[in-house]
């Protein structure tokens, strides 16, 4: 990764990060630049700490599974979350049982100049599905601290988990995952699902784009959809729950365009 990273910007080629992709909208027409994919780094480490390194391209369903068959606990909050662990840390991928920047003690990254750093989170560095890391500051991995807990308690919850999460989600459905994060608590107690919902956009379709009937925050690829499919949809989604309720929803889904247009969310 670091020998990639510092002969892309030696040649001046702009270059992206992918982790699992879970949560990522890539434009069909392709991309400029190069894409650098991470799947190969994916060792897992046990540390004399007792806590786990694990390289960024491990995906977080493995890391979950594994957990579960050593007793260990805290990263279950994340069953049924797909993606890879570089891409959970720079997300501070979580749900309601909790965040994995919680788990987090240390953090490698590659600077610009393609060296490995390492970085200690404090209170700046997570915050609701965001962090300080990204493609400017790609993670190679974190080390992550779980907890020895009973067995037969732990797979209970993981099932448990998993079951309510299929029954309020379309996991067996492509989607990249909740379209947009919730509303600040404070200015609103409703989700964006709930919302999303309450604005009658179930089952709102442009082109092979669809809004869940499942869950009102998913986007799902009923076949053939287009990125500019699922950003038109998203943007009448963004503007029945404005309209109806007076909430100006933030997207969660990273967006890479071929003209970069859209990356900030500025849809
Ligand atoms: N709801 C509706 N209609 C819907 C969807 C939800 O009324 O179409 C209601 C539910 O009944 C519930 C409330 O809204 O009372 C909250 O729904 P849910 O429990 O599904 O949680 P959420 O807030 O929509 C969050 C995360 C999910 C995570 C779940 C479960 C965000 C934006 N979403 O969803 O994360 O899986 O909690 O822990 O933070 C993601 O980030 O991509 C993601 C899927």
């Amino acid at each position: 990764m670091a020998a990639a990273i510092r002969t892309l910007r030696a040649e001046g080629i702009a270059y992206r990060v992918l982790g699992g992709g879970a949560n990522v909208l890539v434009d069909d027409r392709g991309l400029p630049g190069a894409v650098i994919v991470t799947d190969q780094v994916s060792r897992w480490i046990r540390t004399d700490r007792g806590t786990f390194w694990v390289e960024c391209g491990h995906s977080i369903q493995m890391f979950v599974q594994r957990a579960k068959q050593q007793g260990l606990g805290g990263i279950e909050c994340l069953v049924g979350v797909p993606g890879s662990i570089g891409g959970a840390v720079a997300m501070n991928a979580g749900g309601r049982y909790g965040e994995i920047g919680a788990l987090v003690r240390r953090v490698r990254v590659l600077t610009p100049d393609g060296d490995v750093e390492e970085v200690e989170p404090d209170e700046h560095t997570f915050s609701y599905r965001s962090s300080i890391f990204g493609s400017d500051l790609p993670v190679v991995a974190a080390e992550i601290a779980l907890q020895s807990v009973e067995k037969k308690a732990l797979e209970e919850r993981v099932r448990r988990i998993l079951k309510e999460k299929g029954a309020a989600q379309p996991l067996t459905e492509p989607s990249a995952g909740c379209a947009f994060k919730n509303p600040d608590p404070e200015r609103c107690s409703e989700s964006a699902g709930r919302l999303l919902e309450r604005a009658g956009v179930k089952g709102w379709r442009v082109g092979g784009a669809e809004v869940s009937n499942k869950h009102a925050n998913f986007v799902v690829n009923r076949g053939g959809a287009r990125l500019d499919d699922v950003l038109a949809l998203l943007r009448r989604m963004r503007e029945a729950v404005a309209e109806r309720f007076g909430v100006r929803l933030e997207r969660e889904v990273k967006v890479w365009s071929r003209d970069g247009s859209d990356e900030a969310g500025a849809d």
